[in-house]
């Protein structure tokens, strides 16, 4: 696995979010209670950005259609809706990361 820098670890407080665009990849950064998590950044569904979505402890909220990811896993924990038409959205996946020397690497394929 190819680790690579997407930021200064410490520039990323608890219960923050950026968004990073290591290659052709487009991944939500998060920190939650001191450990960062990466996952991709648009949603399955219609494309929404999560990095434009609230972040709500360990789970951010597509700002289209309000399905739940878990930021830890990528795995969705609560449907969106349409109306009154409940979604069925995939899950995004989850990136390795470690920190070395101050930065925050991301693990890619
Ligand atoms: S685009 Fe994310 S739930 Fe529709």
């Amino acid at each position: 696995m190819r680790y690579v820098k997407v930021l200064q670890a410490d520039s990323l407080q608890d219960g923050e979010k950026i968004k990073v665009t290591p290659g052709d990849k487009a991944l939500l950064v998060t920190r939650v209670q001191g450990a960062y998590y990466a996952i991709d950044n648009r949603c399955p569904h219609m494309g929404g950005s999560l990095y434009d979505g609230r972040l709500e402890g360990d789970t951010v909220l597509c700002p289209k259609h309000g399905t739940a990811f878990n930021v830890r896993t990528g795995k969705v924990t609560r449907n969106g809706r349409i109306a009154f038409i409940s979604l069925k959205v995939s899950d995004v996946k989850a990136y390795p990361v470690k920190i070395e020397n101050g930065d925050l690497l991301v693990g890619l394929d």
